[in-house]
């Protein structure tokens, strides 16, 4: 997706620049033609000649000392993408209010390409409200953000603003040329655990980071569909599709019934507890008072329940989280459900479902078909996924 695509790589002066020269090189990697601009910020971190070594031009770092007279207006002629790793929050700031005021800023506002700020900074900076509007406002203007990770700062620190790692960014950037064969689908994803109160401040849940769901949502933006994500797991930063928060089954139930209607795909991914207790206690169970029973009674399955209302035309997908017989339980569920997917996996294998990065899944269709994934990260997952719905869409039109 990104041969020969004409990539603008913005560096800013913040320790992270010499992760720039991952992104770099992956970018030239996959065929991308990078032009480096690097502000005199980041000349003190990392040597231009690393750049115009990897890169596919000179990297560049002012708007005076070029051949071309004017560098920024070419830049931003010529760029496909304009991709800033590491952003500061300066060059941040710079660009909410249009401040050209070395030869990155001015060409990010004189372009027209999609542009991708990763930003990092050490955590007090991250969260302040400054910086966090800046991106709210740049994100409005359909800026891609790509969030700081937590992690190892500058001066041993530890805390979020970890600029992320180059395998994100590149797969953003990348994610910019996707095909975008689900333009005019709207989609609809579940994630995360549901959490059914006991009392005001204890709960039943489950694992569920949340994370397959999300990376499921993104995917099917990227792929140019319309997404609602309903998310009992803590809501994206600056998402890009519509977020539902939502806490238990029946909040759940509530916010997908409502707009199922609507949905050509539903994909449910979010762990819904299959039992809740039956009876809240309005008040906190005290301990003195002993060990207390909790009757617990069954939830409602909002999944059976679009099974058996599912509107023609629409792609309805379960998944199925198992620890032993992972073929015949999933295969059980597909049926019994009514749904056209389930996307099973045995979470029982280390590295795989709950609260990991990454997946292996068998996709079985109740037309009989099967697909099996490698072990390979959550998005890697998502694609596959949506390739084999889109697949199915296509045959059976
Ligand atoms: O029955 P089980 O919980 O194993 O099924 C898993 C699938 O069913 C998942 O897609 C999950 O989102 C969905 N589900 C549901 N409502 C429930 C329980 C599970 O929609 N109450």
């Amino acid at each position: 997706m990104l041969a020969d695509r004409r990539i603008v790589l913005g560096v800013t002066g913040g320790i992270a620049a010499y992760k720039a020269v991952e992104v770099c090189r992956r970018l030239v990697d996959a065929g991308a033609h990078v032009t480096p601009v690097l502000t005199a910020g980041a000349l003190r971190f990392v040597g231009r000649t690393t750049f115009d070594a990897l890169a596919s031009e000179r990297a560049e770092t002012s708007l005076w000392d070029e051949e071309h007279p004017i560098p920024h207006t070419r830049l931003a002629r010529t760029a496909e993408a304009v991709v800033v790793a590491p952003a500061t929050a300066r060059l941040i700031a710079a660009y909410r209010i249009g401040l050209s005021d070395d030869l990155l800023s001015a060409a990010l506002i004189a372009t027209e390409a999609p542009v991708v700020i990763c930003p990092a900074m050490h955590t007090e900076m991250w969260e302040h409200v400054a910086v966090q509007e800046n991106l709210r406002v740049l994100a409005e203007r359909g800026v891609t953000i790509v969030p700081p990770e937590e992690g190892r700062l500058a001066g041993g620190d530890v805390g979020k603003g970890r600029l992320a790692e180059p395998e994100t960014i590149v797969r953003v950037v990348a994610d910019l040329f996707a095909p975008k064969d689900m333009e005019g689908l709207h989609v609809l994803v579940t994630a995360g655990g549901t959490r059914e109160p006991i009392d005001p401040v204890r709960f039943i849940g489950n694992r569920s980071s949340g994370r397959q769901g999300l990376a499921l949502a993104s995917e099917a933006v990227s792929r140019g569909a319309k997404v609602t994500l309903v998310t009992a797991a803590a809501p994206p930063e600056q998402p890009t599709m519509e977020v539902v928060p939502v806490e238990t089954a029946a909040e759940m139930e509530a916010a997908v019934l409502e707009r199922a209607e609507g949905c050509d795909v539903i994909v449910m991914a979010a762990a819904v507890a299959d039992f809740r207790p039956a009876v809240v206690s309005a008040d906190k169970i005290k301990k003195e008072r002993g060990v207390p029973v909790v009757e617990l009674e069954a939830t409602p399955d909002i999944l059976a329940n679009l099974g058996s209302s599912k509107k023609p035309g629409q792609t309805l997908v379960g998944f199925a989280a198992e620890t032993f017989d992972l073929r015949s339980n999933a295969a059980e569920k597909l049926h019994r459900k009514g749904a056209d997917f389930i996307v099973a996996n045995d979470v029982s294998v280390p590295g795989v479902g709950f609260e990991h990065d990454t997946n292996q899944v068998v996709i079985l269709s109740a037309e009989g078909t099967h697909v099996e994934t490698e072990h390979t990260s959550k998005r890697e997952i998502a694609r596959t996924v949506f390739d084999t719905i889109m697949a199915a869409r296509a045959g059976n039109q």
